[in-house]
């Protein structure tokens, strides 16, 4: 029987490629940048596991020229990239990332929160540029973090996370999530509300649900209508839970005060998008999780749920179970 196939189209860290060339051979392409739709089928066409990151699309189209194909193997949390339907039907096992990346994309998150309080980016741009000629009272005024109410859309992992720095500080905590989580409410004091009553009473609103067809869009024109005129909306989920176009007017209309974003409706951001150009707009290149340490556990659990499909063990991150159900 031939040694089965991995195909890696981007740069991992070289213990797991090692890894995975115990279990079988291994197609690798040692860049950053993504590879081209061509160069991607070709090498997908002869796969028989596929370690990908989030940017990678997979749906009917692309399974359609990979035959061979037995685990997609995703390198994020979030799988909104992957058609798990068409995954399903053609009996392919999806795998995902949770739980190592928490901690550092809750850091991620308070982080840029707290940069758009404060206009720390804003402040240093401000100080490079040499605006900075004389020191006054109102310079670079910001708004408290301590003590604030933090209103967090999606208690999940990350959102839990986050929610236990926010005690930290000392802040309210509100949330809104598809179920209600009372070891949560217990652990840190948050409270569980309806969207209407976290958006009216936050000063923080902070997007933490994963991208499902539910989600999209979660907060939109009629949302941004219902917060505090001072609120600050953050998002590390994924752009689209955020109707972009409604959070620009939002911004323009001076309806909200500001905005820390990590994930965009279309990434990378267009340059000539208006969130760009406010200042009141803290914007990252989706790096929740871009630690050093964080993303190397990342891309060994990716390896280790690849290798167990193809061993035929069940992996540990199994998003659709069903495959495994089917073949019983
Ligand atoms: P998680 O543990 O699955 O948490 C997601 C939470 O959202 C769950 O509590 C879930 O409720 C809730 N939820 C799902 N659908 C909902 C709905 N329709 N209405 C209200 N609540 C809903 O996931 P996680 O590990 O915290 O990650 C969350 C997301 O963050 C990922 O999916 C990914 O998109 C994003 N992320 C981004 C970065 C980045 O680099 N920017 C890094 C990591 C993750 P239940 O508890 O009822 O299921
Ligand atoms: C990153 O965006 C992830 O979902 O892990």
């Amino acid at each position: 029987m031939s040694k089965p196939r991995f195909f890696v189209p981007n740069r991992i860290n070289g213990e797991v490629i090692q890894y995975l060339q115990q279990y079988g051979n291994v197609g690798y392409r040692d860049k950053e940048e993504k590879i081209s739709e061509e160069e991607f089928l070709e090498g997908l066409s002869r796969a028989n596991a596929l370690l990908c990151y989030s940017r990678q699309k997979i749906n009917g189209r692309i399974l359609e020229q990979a035959p061979l194909l037995k685990v997609v193997s995703n390198i994020a949390v979030g799988y909104d990239n992957l058609d798990l339907g068409e995954l399903t039907k053609r009996g392919v096992l999806a795998t995902n990332t949770p739980g190592i990346l928490t901690e550092t994309t809750a850091d991620l998150t308070f982080s840029i929160l707290m940069a758009a309080a404060r206009r720390v980016a804003e402040a240093d741009q401000y100080v490079k540029s040499g605006q900075w000629q004389e020191w006054f009272p109102s310079l670079m005024l910001g708004k408290d973090v301590f003590g604030a109410t933090i209103g967090i859309i999606g208690m999940g992992r990350i959102g839990e996370a986050v929610a236990r720095r926010a005690k930290g500080f000392n802040m309210e905590i509100l949330y809104y999530n598809r179920s209600r989580k009372k070891d949560i409410e217990q652990k840190l004091g948050a409270r569980y509300v309806s969207l209407k009553h976290l958006l009216q009473k936050s000063d923080y609103v902070v997007v933490l649900v994963p991208l499902t067809e539910e989600t999209k869009e979660i907060i939109g024109a009629k949302e941004f209508a219902l917060m505090k005129k001072d609120a600050i909306l953050v998002n590390v989920s994924r752009g689209a839970t955020i109707d972009e176009t409604a959070l620009i007017h939002a911004l323009q209309e001076n309806r909200i005060a500001g905005a820390a974003l990590d994930v965009y409706e279309k990434e990378p951001v267009d340059p000539e998008n208006q969130l760009l150009k406010m200042t009141n707009v803290v914007t990252l290149p989706h790096i929740g999780s871009a630690t050093k340490e964080t993303r190397g556990k990342m891309a060994m659990k990716a390896a280790r749920n690849a290798v167990a499909a193809i061993i035929g063990e069940p992996p540990e991150n199994l998003l659709n179970k069903e495959v495994l159900q089917k073949a019983k």
